[in-house]
């Protein structure tokens, strides 16, 4: 008796280790073909029209990876339809997608700091354009890296309605006709700051975790009725969002300008639902999530205390 119940465990066992393995290949193969895709772009043209629908929406589309995002699905043939608050950069960006790409485009002057007012200008202005693809990739964070009794009041609650307010509403507005076409893609922009609390940035890196937990618990909710929800968490981009920092702002291996980083984040579209959207931020993913939660928190607040000195420095000089 006692034989074949050790028999049965080692073979449960065996079978844990075979999915586990299974699963390990399986997301490696996906991952490889997704940070692969960029070099073999031609082939993966029009595909995610035909998966998703023409028309896309990018929000905070005139600058840094959104303008970058908004232009890649432009080179795949999709129409787009850009949301940012500076109409001026609306028009540019606009001319510039219309110069280069044979697709409809149409933009909508909205500022997510005014809350739902912006929400519902994006409603009414798009009236009935079927979007199939949204890319909530508008975000803020605060100026440069402060304690909290530092932040100015307004900054935060900018930063809770832009950030939280704007990606829950937008979701809200085209997730049900998405689900009654039984296709469509959302991809939220987190931050690699979601992965632990992050001191010097903390309400930024708040935000972004009720980002990830919003979109994983979408993808539980939608992923059956044929849409793609992706979480997309890019690690440092040299945008100027980063401008606090040289460290940050300039492009290196590590910190991928928003062109680059775009390229391989549209190829992870459909293919992976949680990625950091570039393949050296998937390394540094990796790496990250090894220690446990206290050492990234303590490392995450080293790393804001030196970019919170650059600042300093650069504003004394
Ligand atoms: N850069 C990074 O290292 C990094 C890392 C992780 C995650 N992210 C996330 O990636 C997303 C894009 O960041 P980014 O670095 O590309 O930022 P960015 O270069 O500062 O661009 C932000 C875009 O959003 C627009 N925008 C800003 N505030 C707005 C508002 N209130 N209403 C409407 N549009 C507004 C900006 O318009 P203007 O052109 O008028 O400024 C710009 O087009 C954000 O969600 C950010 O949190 C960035």
């Amino acid at each position: 008796m006692i034989n074949i119940i050790s028999y049965l465990l080692i073979i449960l066992g065996l079978l844990v280790v075979l999915y586990y393995a299974l699963d390990i290949a399986w997301n490696l193969l996906k991952l490889v073909r997704a940070y692969l895709a960029p070099l073999f772009l031609p082939s993966e043209e029009k595909s995610l029209v035909h998966k998703y629908g023409s028309w896309a929406l990018i929000t905070g589309s005139t600058d840094g990876i959104g303008k970058a995002y908004a232009t890649e699905l432009a080179k795949r043939g999709i129409n787009i339809v850009l949301v940012s608050r500076n109409i001026d950069k609306l028009q540019k960006t606009q001319k510039e997608i219309e110069a280069n790409y044979s697709v409809k485009t149409k933009i909508i002057q909205a500022d997510f700091s005014l809350g739902k007012k912006a929400v519902d200008i994006v409603k009414e202005e798009i009236g009935e354009i079927p979007i199939g693809i949204l890319v909530n990739n508008v975000g803020k964070q605060y100026e440069y890296p402060m304690y909290l009794g530092e932040v100015p009041e307004e900054e935060l609650w900018d930063i809770i309605k832009i950030n939280v307010g704007a990606v829950t509403l937008l979701c809200k507005m085209f997730v049900e006709n998405m689900r009654i076409r039984g296709k469509g893609a959302i991809v939220n922009v987190s931050s690699g700051s979601e992965l632990q609390p992050l001191p010097l940035m903390t309400v930024y890196a708040a935000t972004k975790t009720y980002v990830k937990n919003f979109t994983q618990a979408l993808q539980y909710e939608y992923a059956s009725k044929g849409l793609t929800i992706q979480h997309l968490a890019p690690m440092f981009v040299a945008t100027k969002m980063n401008h606090f920092s040289d460290r940050i702002h300039k492009k290196s291996l590590f910190v991928p300008d928003a062109e680059s980083y775009a390229k391989y984040a549209v190829s992870t579209l459909g293919v992976l639902d949680d990625s950091s959207g570039y393949w050296t931020h998937g390394i540094q993913t990796f790496f990250t999530k090894l220690p446990p939660e206290w050492i990234r928190m303590y490392i995450g607040g080293y790393l804001n205390q030196l970019f919170r000195e650059d600042y300093l420095r650069n504003l004394k000089s």
